[in-house]
């Protein structure tokens, strides 16, 4: 699909990878609908985006409702990228039920909500694409993760499935799985450190791989160095061997470190 012109909806727009992601689609002469709770931060970043026609729709996506009602404020939408996300980390042990809804609303149900009110009008008119940003983490569990793995496993589910009905309708469906994230984004606000050869990728590669997705049709595109790839690779052959290798010392360490970095209200 050629992204010129094109009006796009994106969640998750002033964190560390919608920045990017909203650059990279407003440099392709997209008209972005920026999305997230900060309104002020948002005006900040439509102002400072290449090309015009951007707006901003603040949302909060862990209330109920507010997927439909920002989808209904968005209007017509060619492209989605579903790209808000909670770490939601930790021991499930320490999670308040109010806690997993809101990481599993966030990460999964918006999503899903968003695309069923968003795909209908894209089914009519044979084009359109939907993009959900996911992760490593949805092939491979580690610990402190439990949550977020369930909704990143389950958005990869969900997205394929849904590529599967809507291919034959000329709307396209992709999932952008990035591993560790430096410079920007909840991986780097945890001020986590990993242990050496696991390697990082960047925002702007997150955000090259989305224009890609978008204007090839791909199924996925992981955004990681190859061990990382070859680690999560190992989670969807093999899920007994990559678990027993993930709960190791070295797993338990870096967990607990990235689960440490981040406060209570991103769960
Ligand atoms: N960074 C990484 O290393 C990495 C790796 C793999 C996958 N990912 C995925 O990439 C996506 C973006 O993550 P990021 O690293 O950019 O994280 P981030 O910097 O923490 O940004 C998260 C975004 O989600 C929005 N958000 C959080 N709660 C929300 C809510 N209740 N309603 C609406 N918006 C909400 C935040 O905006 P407001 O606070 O303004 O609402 C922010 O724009 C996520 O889906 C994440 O799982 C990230």
């Amino acid at each position: 699909m050629d992204i010129f012109g094109r009006t796009v909806l994106l969640t998750g727009a002033t964190g560390g990878l919608g920045q990017a992601i909203a650059g990279a689609l407003a440099s392709r002469g997209a008209r972005v609908a920026l999305s997230a709770r900060k309104a002020e931060a948002l005006e900040e970043l439509a102002a400072k985006l290449p090309g015009d026609g951007h707006r901003v729709l603040p949302s909060d996506l862990a209330e109920p409702g507010a997927a439909e009602r920002l989808a209904a404020e968005a209007g017509e939408v060619e492209i989605l990228v579903a790209n808000a996300g909670l770490p939601g980390m930790g021991l499930l042990s320490d999670f308040s039920p109010t806690e997993v809804s809101r990481a599993v609303r966030v990460n999964l149900e918006a999503p899903m909500l968003l695309a069923q009110a968003l795909s209908p009008a894209m089914t009519a008119q044979g084009s359109g694409h939907l993009v959900f940003i996911a992760s490593l983490a949805g092939k491979a569990a580690n610990p402190r993760s439990s949550i977020y793995n369930a909704t990143k496993f389950g958005l990869r589910g969900f997205a394929l499935g849904l590529r599967c009905d809507l291919a034959p309708q000329g709307v396209g469906v992709s999932l952008i799985s990035p591993g560790f994230i430096r410079e920007a984004g909840m991986f780097a606000d945890s001020g986590a450190k990993l242990p050496p050869g696991l390697g990082t990728g960047t925002p702007e590669q997150v955000g090259s791989a989305v224009i890609k997705a978008i204007e090839q049709d791909k199924v996925e595109l992981s955004v990681a160095p190859p061990l990382q790839r070859a680690l999560a690779h190992l989670g969807l052959a093999t899920p007994g061997i990559s678990v027993r290798v993930q709960s190791g010392a070295a797993g338990q360490r870096t967990s607990e470190r990235i689960a440490a970095g981040h406060p209570r209200e991103k769960r």
